[in-house]
């Protein structure tokens, strides 16, 4: 017996943090790396949100606050439901947390006991099936593929259903690609829920407001109100408001499982941090500008990396609806060998030799359970894209 638990071995470290500070090394070692890794928006905090943190300060809210959040920044939560969401919550229905990433940690630890399944639609973001591993549960993870619109369809969830299963998680825009339901492939799911009352949904709403062409957002609770009872609605203002770094994020839920999840954040963090729940409070409440503004930079954006992408022999780029990331499929590539050598056996070695050969650091689609794929995050300039998706090509091009 080690001195590490057993929980700790069932888990990997992010593969999505890996890439990044594996960019960072070649960098710093004097490579020219264009970074397309990182989950974060290339934006400042808007002006205002900042401002309503230094005044936070200096009007002394620097101490502990309560365990799930503010009253203040709860009603400011149940605002944002009722006018964004058509959602009716009272603040005792309200969790604020380090994050959304604590807020699903909270709630996968709080209800999962060794043996209880969790359904995990993939592509999926890269924390979901490690964070039910440690808390004893067993991932279930279903593929949507890119002919699927990388969607999961009612007849696979409906396959994927055991008396065990006690949650599906879903994620709209998806993270990595990109993939949102309208309000009709929404219905086709909440209709199969309807018919399990075993399971409850958890809702990842982080890129509710990044959805391009008109693309209309919901959220399951707002579709199928009967499913209002056993349905965790979880959202931030990482994303939303360029506010990764402030980590806040926060869900809605009957009061039980609120309780619950408060009950084991008060033995953890016992608060997110007080000036930014003051900064969260801004951005809710505040002018909305900036969610304008950096949906149609980011549109334009995909645009230019879908057109780019496209051009690329070997790489299918389908346009997503949302979020900040492209998720193309290499197959084209699978069994080539790159210009420098290497052969492109999988996702891996693809991303490996772009890396290498080209300095542009991607995500292999393995880390997201679905191959042969990679991601590239486009939170950053049109100029490094440009250029980014210039040394795709040629890299493609050079593949035999
Ligand atoms: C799909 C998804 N959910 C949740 C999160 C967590 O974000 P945060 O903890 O910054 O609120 C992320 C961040 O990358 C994400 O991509």
């Amino acid at each position: 017996m080690g001195f590490l638990s057993d929980r700790l071995s069932r888990i990997k470290p992010s593969p999505t943090i890996a890439m990044t500070t594996r960019a960072a090394e070649l960098r710093a070692k004097g490579r020219d790396i264009i970074g397309l890794s990182a989950g974060e928006p290339d934006f400042d905090t808007p002006l205002h949100i900042r401002d309503a943190a230094k005044a936070a300060i200096d009007a002394g809210h620097t101490r502990y606050t309560a365990v799930d959040g503010t009253p203040s920044l709860k009603r400011a939560i149940c605002d944002k439901f009722a006018r964004e969401n058509g959602l009716d919550y009272a603040p005792s229905q309200i969790t604020v947390g380090t994050g959304g990433k604590q807020i699903l940690f909270n709630a996968l630890l709080a209800t999962l006991d060794e043996g209880d399944e969790v359904i995990i639609p993939a592509p999926y973001w890269v924390s979901y099936p490690d964070m039910v591993l440690l808390a004893s549960g067993t991932p279930v993870v279903v593929e949507c593929g890119l002919e699927q619109g990388f969607r999961l369809t009612p007849q696979a969830l409906e396959a994927a259903i055991t008396p065990r299963t006690k949650w599906l998680i879903l994620n709209s825009p998806s993270n990595p690609s990109g993939a949102g339901y309208d309000r009709a492939a929404m219905q086709a799911l909440t209709d199969v829920l309807l018919r399990y009352p075993q399971v409850w949904i958890l809702s990842d709403d982080i890129y509710e407001h990044l959805v391009f062409d008109g693309f209309s957002f919901v959220t399951p609770a707002q579709v199928e109100p009967r499913l209002k009872d056993r349905t965790l609605t979880m959202n931030g203002v990482s994303k939303a408001y360029a506010m990764t770094g402030w980590r806040i994020g926060y869900g809605a839920a009957p009061e039980s499982l609120i309780r619950a999840m408060a009950k084991l954040q008060s033995q953890s963090t016992s608060n997110p941090c007080s000036i930014s729940q003051y900064a969260a409070e801004a951005a809710l409440a505040g002018p909305q500008d900036y969610v304008t503004e950096s949906r149609a930079v980011f549109q334009r954006r995909r645009d230019l990396v879908v057109a780019g992408l496209n051009a690329c022999p070997g790489i299918e780029c389908p346009i997503p609806q949302g979020a900040f990331y492209v998720y193309p499929s290499i197959k084209g590539l699978i069994g080539k060998t790159s210009a420098a050598g290497t052969l492109i056996a999988d996702d891996e070695a693809f991303a490996n030799a772009l890396l290498e050969e080209t300095g542009v650091a991607v995500v292999f689609g393995a880390a997201f359970g679905l191959s042969p794929h990679f991601r590239i995050s486009y939170a950053t300039s049109d100029q490094q894209l440009t250029e980014a998706v210039a040394r795709i090509r040629r890299f493609c091009e050079g593949c035999a």
